[in-house]
């Protein structure tokens, strides 16, 4: 076992704490990163507050450079960037992981924290941390283009609107709606406006607005307001529905366009939907979560093309703590991104 430093949550207990932390010894086909760059999604908050029985150290969307190569690998070398997701092994024989889907992998994918490792049963320790070690074929090539800071979020919150975005078929003509500009939100926004579609924002408050303009989205529509979502009823081909918190779907159902469908990739928990909701004009419900290899690597690829990374604030990890209470009260735009260096110094 070799040995990093990282943040880690206690069993009973949200706050994460400076602690030194085991990550096994490489495999033939494993690549160590030193992490320089990790996301905080808002899953991570909600691993935090949910109980469990062992430590976690969350951190699923982070970019670094490889510091150390197993021998079998031939896709990296010592000091490439690279980047790494929310999945970090699959089967790679079921059907799904056969199409490129190994996040829907019929095994379950092995998820970067809060999983069990395949060959050894370890529990995984997510990137808040400075040193991961991975299987090759789980990292991605960070491309020159992008700044490794704002590339992180794109592991995580960029891949998962991304896939429903392209499976809908986006693009010119495509009329978008993302509800909730947060961290996935604001991606999404961006993203499919990168593949041409008009696309719109719905947020609780009109505080967003200008932020919405500027991200290039053609309006801002307050949900808080019956009468705007009324006069935008059956107007979007895509709903991408990214709020963090359960909540009623009807209403935004009744902004789908005949036909359309309504990707609901935020609240994980169980739905209630009223049938005529989805009767009245064929509407579709789906949703979505992470990424698959060749979608990840091309959505990477779209993203240097199109310039696409996401608004961040970086901060050292010493202030984890404080940056997830202000993830909590809705206090980002639009995502917070430890800089693990200060854990180079005992002192942070
Ligand atoms: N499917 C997946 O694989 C996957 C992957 C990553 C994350 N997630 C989940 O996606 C959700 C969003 O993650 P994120 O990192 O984007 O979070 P985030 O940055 O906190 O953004 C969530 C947005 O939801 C809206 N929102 C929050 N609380 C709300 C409330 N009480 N009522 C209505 N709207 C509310 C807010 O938008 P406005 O202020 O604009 O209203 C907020 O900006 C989380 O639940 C996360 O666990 C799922
Ligand atoms: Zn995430
Ligand atoms: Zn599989």
């Amino acid at each position: 076992m070799r040995t990093t430093t990282g943040w880690l949550a206690g069993p009973d207990d949200p706050t994460l704490r400076r602690a030194t932390l085991h990550r096994r010894d490489l495999r033939d086909d494993d690549i160590a990163i030193r992490v320089d760059h990790c996301g905080v999604c808002h899953t991570d908050l909600h691993a935090l507050h949910t109980p469990r029985d062992a430590g976690l150290v969350p951190g699923h969307e982070f970019t670094g450079v490889v510091t150390e190569t197993g021998p079998a690998v031939t896709r990296f070398a010592i000091g490439d960037p690279v980047a790494v997701g929310n999945i970090v092994d699959s089967c790679g024989k079921c059907p799904m992981c056969r199409r490129g889907q190994e996040n829907f992998c019929a095994e379950f994918p092995t998820l970067t924290y809060g999983g069990t490792d395949r060959h050894d049963g370890s529990p995984t320790l997510g990137a808040y941390a400075r040193e991961h070690v991975v299987r090759e074929d789980f990292a991605y090539r960070l491309p020159a283009g992008l700044d490794p800071a704002a590339a992180a979020p794109l592991l995580c919150a960029g891949i998962t609107v991304w896939e429903p975005l392209r499976a809908l078929g986006t693009g010119p003509g495509t009329r978008v709606a993302v509800i909730g500009l947060g961290g996935l939100g604001h991606l999404a926004v961006k993203l499919a406006i990168a593949l041409g579609a008009e696309t719109t924002v719905i947020s609780r408050s009109a505080g967003k607005a200008a932020d919405a303009s500027r991200l290039g989205a053609r309006e801002l529509l307050v949900s808080a307001d019956p009468r705007q979502l009324e006069a935008a009823r059956d107007r979007f081909d895509v709903v991408i529905d990214t709020i963090a918190v359960p909540h009623d779907l009807g209403p935004y159902l009744r902004l789908v366009a005949l036909d359309g469908t309504l990707s609901q990739v935020g609240h994980l928990g169980s739905l209630t939907v009223e049938a005529m909701d989805l009767l009245v004009g064929r509407k579709k419900l789906t949703s979505a979560g992470s990424g698959g290899r060749p979608g990840t690597a091309a959505m990477l690829d779209f993203c240097v093309r199109h310039d696409v990374t996401a608004d961040v604030e970086t901060v050292p990890s010493a202030r984890v703590n404080e940056v997830l209470d202000r993830l909590s009260a809705g206090d980002v735009r639009y995502r917070f991104v430890l800089d693990l260096a200060d854990l180079d110094h005992a002192d942070s």
